[in-house]
């Protein structure tokens, strides 16, 4: 098999790909004009229903499907594109729009004119002001080029895009949420249905795309469907970023081909854990997700593969622990943080955030009892399933999924009054000194 050539990142790091000239060069907008010129709405929907695209924002919905829900009902229709990427462990689309901002308005671009949408929405998380100002700059550039703006390229289409920036919310990445914000109001996620496609922005027939999903959406038009659909599982194909982060000797940003072996990508993208070490767990998508585990290394990086292992490829944040890690401290870490972003809507996630909190606050502390414990193994079935939105369903998979794997590790913050390998790490510190 020929190697994986990346698609999403080509270039990045070794041009500047934030100078229109040189994106065009590497046949920037060329997709787009190919899009306008040839191809019908309809068409570059057909063509990205055939690729099977599925979104890159969390929850791997078919791109094409998404699109084709839209009433056909004369109303005015908004695409959206969530660049707010607050999900622990993921930071893939911050580097696309600091590093390549073009790919992300060709795919803006393109994605409006197939659903027909005459003005879009880009949401920056507020944290990310250096991407935002990069963005601005693209923005102003691609619209004095005609890129943007009205009858663009010499057609018929004409698209505004509005930059909106969020203010640290984490919940405000959920699509409603953020619906929610961009109307000027608290974040808090929308009851569905009515979905965004029927009822999203000011009351309008919506779609909200990731950055990741959009910036595929070039590659297809130009490249062809089939092309994108053979790279790696057909129900589920496409070049992936993967966030690498935790402990590997090289993370960062890496594209593979959709279904890359767990331990394929530590081992020949992230240069492998250091000498010594042993793998532990790895979060495959992100805070959210439930942990993998060493008998695991072989699973395929994709929505269908860790679906079947009772995970989730998510956001493609893909956190590796060793054996130095206490997981205890590992789920506190993240139920604190999902307790924190909770916007309190539902009292599965508001209080059951806070009370998981504090269960697994007390073990991490050495003050935890076995009756903690029990609780804790039956609070999947409670605080999952029963919110309104799925960051409740969060606060539990990775907690469940080490406390079923590792159980000891869990009784011995019981039974010796704190964490064990803290102790341990502390005598070899002091034995070092
Ligand atoms: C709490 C929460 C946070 C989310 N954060 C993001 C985010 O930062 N970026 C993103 O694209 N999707 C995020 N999502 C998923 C979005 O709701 C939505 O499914 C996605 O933007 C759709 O784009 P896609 O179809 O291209 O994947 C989040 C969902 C939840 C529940
Ligand atoms: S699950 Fe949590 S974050 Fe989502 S709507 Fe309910 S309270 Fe808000």
């Amino acid at each position: 098999m020929a190697p994986f050539e990346p698609v999403l990142t080509r270039g990045l790091g070794r041009l500047d790909l934030t100078d229109l000239s040189v994106y065009e060069a590497q046949g920037g907008f060329g997709a787009l004009r190919k899009a306008l010129r040839d191809m019908t709405p309809e068409a570059v929907v057909n063509e990205v229903s055939a690729s099977n695209l599925r979104g890159r924002g969390g929850a791997g919905f078919p791109t094409g499907r998404k699109w084709s829900f839209l009433p056909n009902d004369g109303r005015p229709r908004y695409l959206v594109c969530n660049c707010d990427e607050a999900e622990p462990g993921t930071f893939k689309d911050h580097m696309l729009l600091e590093q390549t901002p073009f790919q992300i308005i060709e795919g803006l671009v393109i994605s409006a004119y197939a659903i027909r949408a005459e003005r879009a929405f880009m949401y920056i998380r507020g944290e990310f002001l250096e991407g935002y100002r990069i963005f601005r700059r693209a923005l102003e550039t691609a619209r004095e080029r005609g890129y943007v703006g009205p009858r663009i390229a010499g057609s018929d289409f004409s698209l505004d895009i509005v930059v909106h920036r969020g203010a640290g919310a984490y919940i405000c990445g959920e699509e409603t949420a953020m619906l929610e914000s961009i109307e000027g109001k608290r974040g808090e996620p929308r009851l569905k249905p009515p979905f965004p496609a029927n009822a999203g922005l000011y009351g309008m027939p919506t779609v909200v795309n990731n950055v990741e999903t959009l910036c595929c959406v070039p590659h297809i038009v130009e490249r062809g469907a089939q092309w994108f659909s053979s790279i790696g599982p057909p129900k589920c194909p496409g070049p992936k970023i993967i966030s690498v982060s935790g402990h590997v000797r090289k993370p960062g940003n890496y594209e593979v081909p959709m279904g890359i072996p767990a331990g394929q990508l530590i081992e020949e993208y992230a240069g492998g854990l250091e000498p010594g070490r042993r793998l532990k767990a790895i979060q495959p998508g992100g805070g959210s997700s439930a942990a993998i585990f060493e008998e695991d290394l072989d699973t395929g990086l994709d929505f269908d593969s860790l679906a079947a292992k009772g995970t989730m490829l998510g956001s493609g944040g893909f956190v590796v622990m060793d054996d130095r890690t206490c997981l205890v401290r590992a789920a506190l870490t993240l139920v604190r943080f999902f307790e924190h972003e909770s916007c309190g809507q539902c009292t599965p996630c508001r209080e059951g955030g806070q009370w998981v909190a504090r269960m697994v606050g007390r073990l991490e502390a050495g003050e935890g009892s076995n009756a903690d414990l029990a609780i804790l193994r039956t609070l999947n079935r409670t605080l999952t399933g029963t919110n309104l939105c799925p960051l409740g369903d969060s606060i539990m998979p990775f907690l469940s999924s080490v406390l079923r794997r590792f159980p000891e590790e869990f009784e011995t913050h019981v039974t010796q009054a704190g964490c064990p390998l803290a102790a341990e790490q502390a005598v070899a510190a002091g034995a070092g000194a």
